[in-house]
């Protein structure tokens, strides 16, 4: 369900889903739901924010949609998402962004931006190997970096943090070998690898060397025959580019940071970065976690306001992944009518010429009329 506006876009999401299944499939197919516990409902049940049963059931049937968790504070864990995708090794963040013709959005074509990034989930300056300012260990990096390494390169080592950015062949390699295939399978002509190479050569570069490589050696047929192009762009042009001519990016390979960057700004350009989708996946284990992008949002929690469309856009990426693609588009129909017709929650109605604001609850039988229909 997920902890504060998850208890009521979680049951939104469902509801929709279901109708949508049940629409095209005439029961022939059915989501057996199962919940398991993590986050408040989890600790105040069983003392525990992440139980072993939720990992384990993770682990046994592997797909699975969350809403968004109260990361503890003072726990003993950084964030309950980033411990869950690093148990999982669910390596690829991938971020749909689309526009939803009626929907307000600060550019003058949100409809040309249509694209896919793959985010690479597990390494980078994110792996969070790093160390505070003054402290014993930053001063250990120091001294050996300086002894050992002949780095002279530090301008304030007496008060200077210190981060490891880790970035591997392997774990570039099945990130873009995912980007590929993806791009593959759903006939999108490129992937564009986005990578600050230029300055980081060795991090960033040997993910651009390494994801090129990867393609020519294992997607050369498609290369070589025009079913699959890959391209690169430096990050800082990258943001540019996406703002000025973004129909010329379809699939993105992208390393963590500059993934976390890029997602949210292509989500703002679409007016729907409070609406954004998201997934957590491991392509070699099958195993994905859908989300909602957004937080818990205490502040307007148990209004019956919140907006569910994040996590019903997340549940139409688990239906893809499934091969449920009927039921998926069935449901992306259903937001297209919704929205052009201006029946959303109020987050999106108020910026809506024809705006006719409906609450969570509403707002969801709306889909599931539409969907009926
Ligand atoms: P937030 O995303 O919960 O809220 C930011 C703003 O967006 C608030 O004004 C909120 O009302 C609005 N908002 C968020 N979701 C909305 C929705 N569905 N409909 C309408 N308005 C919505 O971010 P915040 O306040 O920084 O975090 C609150 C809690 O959520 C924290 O414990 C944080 O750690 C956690 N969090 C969890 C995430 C996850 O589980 N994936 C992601 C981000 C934050």
């Amino acid at each position: 369900m997920g902890d504060g506006v998850g208890a009521e876009i979680t049951p939104a999401m469902l509801k929709v889903v279901d109708a949508a299944v049940e629409k095209c499939y005439s029961g022939s197919k059915k989501i057996d739901w199962k919940e398991v516990l993590a986050g408040e409902k989890a600790f105040n049940t069983q003392g525990t924010y992440l139980p072993d049963e939720t990992l384990e059931a993770f682990q046994t049937y592997k797909i699975g949609i969350k809403g968004p968790l109260t990361t503890p504070v003072g726990g003993g864990m950084r964030s309950l998402n980033v411990t869950l995708r690093q148990t999982l090794d669910l390596y690829v963040c991938q971020r749909p962004v689309r526009w939803f013709k009626g929907v307000d959005s600060p550019v003058k074509h949100p409809e040309r931006v249509d694209m896919v990034v793959f985010r690479e989930n597990t390494e980078d300056i994110y792996a969070g190997i790093e160390w505070a300012a003054g402290t014993p260990e930053a001063q250990k990096v120091f001294d050996f970096l300086h002894t050992e390494m002949g780095v002279n390169k530090v301008r304030f080592p007496e008060t200077s943090a210190f981060g490891i950015k880790p970035v591997s062949k392997e774990g570039t390699e099945r990130l873009v070998r995912a980007a590929c295939l993806y791009a593959l399978e759903n006939n999108l002509p490129t992937v564009t690898l986005v990578h600050k190479g230029n300055i980081m050569k060795f991090t960033e570069g040997g993910f651009k060397k390494w994801g090129y490589e990867l393609a020519e050696r294992e997607f050369a047929d498609a290369l070589q025959h025009g079913k699959l192009k890959i391209n690169d762009c430096i990050a800082d042009a990258f943001l540019q580019n996406a703002l000025l001519k973004p129909e010329a990016y379809s699939v993105i390979a992208t390393l963590n940071l500059n993934g976390d960057y890029v997602s949210d700004m292509l989500a703002a350009q679409v007016g729907g970065i409070g609406i954004a989708p998201g997934a957590n996946i491991n392509y070699l284990t099958n195993t994905a976690i859908f989300e909602a992008t957004h937080g818990t949002a205490p502040d307007i929690a148990g209004q019956n306001i919140a907006n569910p469309c994040s996590i019903i856009l997340s549940a139409v990426m688990m239906l893809e992944f499934l091969g449920w693609k009927e039921a998926a588009e069935c449901i992306n129909k259903a937001l297209e009518t919704s929205f052009e017709s201006g029946f959303a929650t109020n987050d999106l109605a108020r910026f809506m010429n024809n705006g006719k604001p409906l609450g969570t609850k509403e707002f969801a039988d709306k889909l599931v009329e539409l969907i009926q229909v």
